[in-house]
C-alpha cells in the first residue's frame, strides 16, 4: 500500500468513527482546513515536474474528494441520529390541557367607572360625555368663572395655541363640570322648556400638577340633577346612597361642610368617616369616634342660578344639584392602591395585581365590587 493509500484509509476510518458533530468538525480542519494535511499535500503539486504532477494530481484530488464526501455522509448520519434521539425523548402528549391564554385585565379606573354607571343607572341617571379639548366658555365662563375670576387660578390649565371663535385659547378641560353645561344646553335645545336632567359624566381631566397623589391627567365623575323643587336633601340622599352602594357597606357616614365653588350656591364639601384597621384607613364608621376620622371626598352643591341662566334654563322654574369626585381616588380607597402614578405607568405586573377579570361585570344584584 502506498503512503497515500494508507493516509486515505486512516482518514476515512476516523471520519467514519467520529462520535459527534464537534469531533467531525475537528477532523475536517485536520484534513481539509487551510493548514490541513491533505491541503498540504495539494500544495506540493506546484513544485512537481509535469510528469509527476500528471500522476499525483488525480490521486490527490481523489483523496480530497473522498475525504469531503465521507465528512458530508457522516454529518448526515450524525444529524439523523440526533433527531431520532430527540423524537424518542421529547414526547408530545396531545391529551395534555393547553396552557391558559393570557386574558388581559380591566384597569381599576375602567372597573370603577363601570361600577359608577351601574349604581347610578339604578337611580335613573344616564351617562353623558363631553370633549376633553374644551373651549373657555364651557370650562370656565358658563360655570360662573369670568375671565378675571380668582377661581381660575386654582386650575393649572393646559392651553393650546389655537383660539376659539370668542378669541380665547382652547384648553384641556380641568374638570368634568363643562359636561354639566353641555347637558343643559342640549336639553334646552331639544325641548325649549328645558330639564329634567339626571346624568353622570365620567372622564379624563387635565391639570399641570404631578406628585404621588396628583398626575397631569386624572379622572373625575360629575353628577348633575336638574328638576323642579330639588334641594340639598336630595343631594345628601343621593351621595349617601351612591357611597353605600359603591363601598358596599351601610355604615358610611357623611359630613357636609360649607365650601365655595363658583358654579354651586350653596357649595358643600363632603367628608366621609373612616376608621383605622391595622394601620390602614378603611371607609365606614362614625368619623368622630375615637380611632376614627374624616377625609375630604368630593365637592358638590346646588347649581348656581347664574349657571342655569348661562345654559338657557329658567332659574325660577328649575333647580338642581351637582357633584364632582375623583374616580382614581375612589379606586384607591376601595381597592387599596397608594400611588396614583402607577395607575398610568402601564406596567403589566401592576395590572396583573390590581386589574379585574373582563368576565367580572359589576351588577347591583351580584354586588358592584369585584370578586377578586
Ligand atoms: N369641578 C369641581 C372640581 O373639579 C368639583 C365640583 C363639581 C364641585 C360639581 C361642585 C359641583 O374641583
Amino acid at each position: 500500500m502506498t503512503d497515500l493509500d494508507q493516509l486515505k484509509t486512516d482518514a476515512l476510518t476516523r471520519i467514519e468513527d467520529a462520535p459527534d458533530a464537534a469531533a467531525l468538525e475537528a477532523l475536517r480542519i485536520e484534513f481539509l482546513g487551510k493548514q490541513g494535511s491533505i491541503s498540504g499535500l495539494m500544495k506540493t503539486l506546484g513544485k512537481m515536474s509535469p510528469e509527476d504532477r500528471q500522476v499525483q494530481g488525480p490521486l490527490l484530488n481523489g483523496l480530497r474528494t473522498a475525504a469531503a464526501d465521507a465528512i458530508a455522509a457522516r454529518k448526515e448520519v450524525l444529524e439523523d441520529a440526533e433527531l431520532e434521539a430527540r423524537l424518542a425523548t421529547e414526547g408530545l402528549d396531545l391529551t395534555l390541557p393547553a396552557p391558559a391564554m393570557p386574558s388581559g385585565s380591566v384597569h381599576p379606573v375602567s372597573q370603577v367607572m363601570d361600577e359608577l354607571a351601574e349604581i347610578f343607572a339604578d337611580l335613573g341617571f344616564s351617562v353623558a360625555t363631553g370633549p376633553e379639548i374644551e373651549d373657555d366658555w364651557h370650562n370656565f365662563t358658563a360655570l360662573n368663572m369670568a375671565e378675571t375670576h380668582p377661581a381660575r387660578a386654582m386650575h393649572d390649565t393646559f392651553y393650546f395655541p389655537d383660539h376659539d371663535s370668542d378669541g380665547h385659547r382652547m384648553l384641556l378641560r380641568t374638570h368634568t363640570s363643562p359636561v354639566q353645561i353641555r347637558s343643559m344646553v342640549d336639553v334646552v335645545a331639544k325641548n325649549s322648556g328645558g330639564a329634567p336632567i339626571r346624568i353622570i359624566a365620567p372622564g379624563r381631566v387635565y391639570r399641570s400638577d404631578s406628585d404621588a397623589t396628583h398626575t397631569p391627567m386624572f379622572h373625575q365623575v360629575e353628577g348633575l340633577v336638574i328638576d323642579r323643587d330639588i334641594h340639598l336633601g336630595h343631594l345628601k340622599w343621593t351621595l349617601e346612597t351612591f357611597l353605600k352602594a359603591f363601598f358596599e357597606r351601610d355604615d358610611i357616614a357623611l359630613r357636609l361642610r360649607p365650601s365655595y365653588f363658583p358654579f354651586t350656591e350653596p357649595s358643600v364639601e363632603v367628608d366621609v368617616g373612616w376608621q383605622d384597621v391595622k394601620g390602614r384607613r378603611v371607609l365606614g364608621g362614625d368619623g368622630d369616634a375615637p380611632g376614627h376620622g374624616w377625609m375630604e371626598l368630593l365637592g358638590s352643591g346646588m347649581v348656581n342660578r347664574r349657571v342655569l341662566e348661562f345654559a338657557g334654563l329658567d332659574a325660577d322654574e328649575w333647580q338642581g344639584f351637582a357633584f364632582g369626585v375623583g374616580v382614581d381616588r375612589l379606586a384607591m380607597l376601595k381597592y387599596g392602591m397608594d400611588d396614583l402614578r402607577a395607575f398610568f405607568d402601564g406596567d403589566g405586573r401592576w395590572l396583573d395585581h390590581y386589574g379585574f377579570s373582563p368576565f367580572d361585570q359589576p351588577t347591583l344584584s351580584a354586588g358592584v365590587g369585584a370578586k377578586a
